[in-house]
């Protein structure tokens, strides 16, 4: 991120101004309170780690004789970590997750926002579900990382699916629900990544968009719609930007986020929140014949498109 001189602090919202263009505070965007808990906090020590960085950066640059310019920000800006090392530890935190991961749904214990938030949440969700189960989804479908399948039941209602996720842990979580509901799909352990095998009459995703970086968007999307037979369905959901949702523990200048599971253990991950029209023209630039985006009215969004 680039160095503030004035800023709201990214992880309690306290205004805060520095002093000097060298103080951390700045190049962190955090206040001297939270830069003084970040001994204890995965995603305060994060980014006190990337403002140590990226002024060292810039002092050095200024020693060589150039001028201390801020780090770019934006989808061009430099990562900290690798896409790779990223997709890997995405992998581990939801594979350690799986047991836990459903919590999202029941928005209580640590997801928990409060009884009225809660109750609003609940709704919201039920508004997903009618959405969803509105689509003109038929034939063959495939759900891409579909993680512990909380919308698999209602997919594999409507036809054959094909539920895949790059880690098993969550998948069976999935494969028990199904088998709960007397219902059946093909479970397989597969990237979202991997290039379709063949072509089927729908494409889902829950949730996966945003662990998606805005470099790598208009190629995922281009895997979704080599998925589809022309005419076929794509539908995704996730969560909304601008929200009481919204995770604070992002970085937009990254794309990411550090997350924490309950026994303390923290991973890095890809979080971004796209706004409905960025959403739209990628889809119609990987050759979505039409694209809706549509936003619930706190947490959620959700999107069709059709090949
Ligand atoms: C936020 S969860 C969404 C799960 C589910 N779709 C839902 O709506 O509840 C993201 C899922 O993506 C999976 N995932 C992470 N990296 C992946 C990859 N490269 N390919 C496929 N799935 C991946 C994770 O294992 C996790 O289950």
């Amino acid at each position: 991120m680039p160095f503030r001189e004035g800023f709201d602090c990214l992880w309690c919202g306290q205004a805060h101004r520095t002093r000097s263009g060298s103080d951390i505070e700045g190049w962190a965007s955090l206040c001297p309170d939270c830069v003084g808990r970040a001994g204890d906090n995965g995603f305060l020590r994060f980014r006190l780690r990337q403002a140590l960085e990226e002024r060292g950066r810039a002092t050095a640059h200024e020693a060589d004789g150039g001028v201390a310019v801020a780090a770019p920000v934006g989808p061009s800006a430099p990562a900290q970590v690798t896409p790779e090392e990223i997709d890997a530890d995405m992998k581990a935190y939801y594979a350690a997750r799986a047991p836990e991961y459903d919590q999202v749904y029941l928005h209580r214990g640590r997801e928990a926002d409060g009884k009225v938030l809660d109750l609003w949440f609940d709704h919201e969700i039920d508004e997903l579900t009618q959405w969803l189960d509105g689509l003109p989804f038929r034939g063959e479908i495939v759900e891409i990382a579909a993680g512990t399948g909380w919308w698999s039941p209602l997919l594999a209602q409507k036809g054959e699916l094909s539920i895949y996720d790059v880690t098993p842990e969550p998948l069976e979580i999935a494969r028990q629900r199904l088998v709960a509901h007397g219902l059946r799909a093909h479970i397989h352990v597969r990237d979202a990544w991997e290039e379709p095998d063949r072509q089927v009459d729908g494409v889902f995703c829950g949730f996966w968009l945003s662990h998606v970086s805005r470099q790598r968007l208009g190629s995922f999307l281009g895997i979704v719609a080599r998925w589809l037979k022309p005419g076929g369905t794509f539908a995704f959901l996730d969560e909304r930007a601008g929200t009481v949702g919204v995770d604070p523990g992002v970085d937009p200048a990254t794309g990411t986020s550090v997350r924490r599971l309950d026994d303390g253990r923290e991973f890095r991950i890809t979080k971004v929140y796209y706004a409905p029209d960025e959403l739209r023209s990628a889809l119609l630039q990987a050759g979505f014949a039409t694209a809706e985006i549509r936003q619930t009215e706190r947490f959620f969004l959700m999107g069709s498109a059709t090949r």
